[in-house]
């Protein structure tokens, strides 16, 4: 009798902790990206796994909060922009080494560390927006916008903000530390104003005829095209989108992506969970979302996306650009870029 007793306890007891286990699955998510944009791929994620999703939105410092909370950060993954932030967090000692066969399949080589201690989710390409109504040509090099024809015509935001960085730090790697420089102070002579804001506003400014050309990121072509700001949209409308490539290489990307926390206390899941952005249901989302480009093989881009063109990314692997960035931020300085 005690003994039955006692087994049904134990059984009791026994389903109580799987249960438990069940409803405790749950995995941690640090990211600076934008609530709109995260949300929605999360969301799918919890639907498809039942794990629930936690997410923490850090604008600013995201790293440094990881490293203060140490052993006891309830960080699982973060999701950041741009492969130097990736880069830097590994190197901060923060992230640890995934050995995932299905992320090792699907995102390639040059787009995640080779230790595993993050990976590329989308790609997201710096262009040349020009006028339709002022400009001819679809097509044109990076390095062309040194060229003199261009004038008092070419508009762009701080040559200190990230993305710009990524991009002198592209041509660094491609052209050499000495025709960089003689690179950038030519686009330098050739702007109309000098820089300040945003990516929209090249084509703000390209639309009131203050410049004929100017650099952004393709994905605002879809954010302001498709949005519900009015004003934007007339933006959109006005300039378009050139084939933009360093002469005999390809459009310079960047990344966002992806890393297992040091300690994370949801290891199993946080791996899930980055397996799952690079599945085809979060390549999809991603791409019609926030016009970035996927990182897996044989997922469409969003069908504005696709009026710009297939992307034929520029070889260079992101984290060599990631090396130097310093070098890049230094050049604009010396050639007085934002001056
Ligand atoms: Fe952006």
């Amino acid at each position: 009798m005690g003994l039955k007793i006692a087994s049904g306890a134990a059984f009791a007891v026994c389903a109580c902790v799987l249960a438990g286990a069940a409803s405790a699955r749950e995995v941690n998510v640090y990211t600076s990206r934008e609530a709109e944009l995260i949300k929605p791929v999360l969301d799918a994620y919890a639907q498809a796994s039942g794990t629930k999703v936690n997410l923490v939105f850090v604008k600013d410092g995201l790293e440094e909060r990881v490293r203060a909370e140490g052993a006891h950060s309830p960080a699982d993954v973060m999701i950041l922009v741009d492969v130097a932030r990736l880069v830097r967090a590994a190197d901060m000692g923060i992230t640890q080494p995934v050995d995932s066969a299905a992320l090792k399949a699907t995102v390639p080589e040059a787009l995640r560390d080779p230790n595993g201690r993050w990976f590329a989710t989308t790609l997201r390409s710096r262009v040349v927006y020009a006028s339709k109504e002022r400009v001819k040509q679809d097509a044109i090099t990076y390095e062309e916008l040194a060229d003199p024809k261009w004038k008092g015509r070419v508009c762009i935001r701080s040559a200190q903000h990230p993305y710009n960085q990524s991009l002198i730090a592209a041509a660094i790697v491609r052209l050499g530390p000495a025709q960089a420089e003689r690179w950038l102070a030519g686009v330098k002579a050739n702007l109309a104003k000098k820089p300040s804001g945003g990516d929209r506003d090249v084509a703000r400014d390209i639309r009131a005829g203050v410049c004929d050309i100017g650099i952004a990121n393709t994905y605002y072509m879809g954010l302001m095209l498709n949005g519900t700001d009015a004003a934007q949209k007339t933006w959109g409308e006005a300039v378009k989108v050139l084939d933009s490539r360093f002469a005999g290489g390809g459009t310079h990307v960047n990344v966002s992506g992806a890393a297992v926390a040091k300690n994370a206390p949801n290891r199993a899941e946080a791996v899930k969970l980055i397996e799952f952005l690079v599945g085809e249901q979060a390549q999809n989302l991603l791409a019609d979302l926030n016009y970035e480009y996927p990182v897996r093989a044989g997922i469409a881009a969003n069908a504005t996306t696709k009026l710009f063109g297939a992307i034929s990314p520029d070889p260079t692997p992101p984290a060599a650009i990631a090396a130097q960035r310093d070098a890049a931020s230094i050049l604009a300085d010396k050639v007085g870029f934002d001056r």
